[in-house]
């Protein structure tokens, strides 16, 4: 079979995750919060595709229409013998376009959720047999090494579906620098960025009416029960997504119905009733906006894509 997939452990030592750190620290602010990458899971990942194709989530297919009719000039944009890296790169669908576009030798895939990385990238590996593809399990957020053998090459880092909304913007802006340090000379990002639009749009995308992203949501505290053993009683909680307009961001909820606790290792972590652990934020720009940001961080806007109705953009950076 040529499904080979070098793969890189990137998350076995001190730069994973750290669900149950992450979770009990979480529980212990004020207000209640959590990293949204602990939504990625196996069953989280599969929650996620299952958005991705939802009507009222807009975000995935107008990204996909985009890149495929930008994929020559992304081509032109990224020249040749760029070695294409994924950062979160779950089902690996979108870069099929990129892939097809600019046919580089080596891809590297990025993502948090091992199953789900090994899979997407074996299935890469067997569709395109002239490409060396490589997968590396971890926290890219936490750590952006590439695995050495791979470090000398110019690299056009591709992070798409604007999960660079899940940061805040002064997030991004240092994440984005620390791309630009950890990437050799002559790299580039092509990034996907949601646009600021109404927010019956925005809101209709994250609370969708088949459940999808409820279920996606919730799925956080079956994970803690899974893995943590914590005891938690799902049905008290409720799924809410509110778009924060002075914020320009998304965020989704999971709302306390009623006076309860979260126990986790011997500790309680007492709710009152209405109120919420924060799961995440999906932060929008205006083209302008997320343009300065990259300036911030030490980018180029070299060019950007847009749909015809302004829901999305794509924009290809570079630091030199
Ligand atoms: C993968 C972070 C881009 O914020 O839109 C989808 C995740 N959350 N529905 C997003 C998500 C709820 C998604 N990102």
């Amino acid at each position: 079979m040529s499904t080979s997939v070098q793969f890189h452990d990137q998350h076995g030592d001190a730069t994973g995750p750290a669900f149950r750190e992450d979770v009990i620290a979480g529980l212990a602010s004020s207000p209640k919060a959590l990293s949204p990458k602990h939504f990625y899971d196996e069953r989280g990942s599969q929650l996620f595709e299952a958005i991705c194709a939802q009507p009222e989530y807009y975000l995935t297919r107008t990204e996909e229409a985009i890149l495929r009719a930008a994929a020559d000039e992304i081509a032109a944009q990224v020249g040749p013998d760029a070695l294409v890296v994924e950062l979160g790169s779950g089902a690996s669908r979108k870069v099929r376009l990129l892939l097809e576009a600019i046919h580089p030798s080596r891809y590297l895939g990025m993502d948090i959720s091992r199953d789900f990385l090994l899979a997407s990238t074996r299935r890469l590996a067997a569709d395109y047999p002239w490409l060396e593809v490589h997968a590396a399990w971890g926290d890219f957020s936490r750590r952006l090494a590439l695995p050495s053998g791979l470090a000398a090459q110019r690299v056009v880092a591709f992070f798409p579906g604007s999960s660079i909304g899940n940061f805040t913007p002064r997030e991004a802006e240092a994440f984005l620098t620390r791309l630009r340090q950890a990437l050799p000379k002559g790299s580039g990002v092509l990034v996907g960025v949601d646009l600021v639009k109404s927010s019956d749009i925005l809101e209709a995308a994250y609370n969708d009416a088949a459940g999808v992203t409820e279920a996606f949501n919730l799925n956080l505290l079956s994970r803690m029960r899974r893995e943590l053993e914590a005891e938690v009683d799902i049905s008290a909680f409720r799924h809410r997504a509110i778009f924060n307009a002075p914020a320009s961001r998304v965020e989704m909820h999971l709302v306390s119905q009623q006076s309860q606790a979260i126990r986790l290792g011997g500790q309680r972590f007492a709710f009152a009733p209405g109120e919420t652990l924060h799961t995440e934020n999906s932060c929008k720009y205006s083209v302008p906006g997320f343009q300065a940001l990259a300036a911030r961080a030490g980018y180029r806007s070299r060019a950007v894509w847009c749909d015809d109705a302004a829901l999305f953009s794509v924009h290809y950076l570079s630091s030199d």
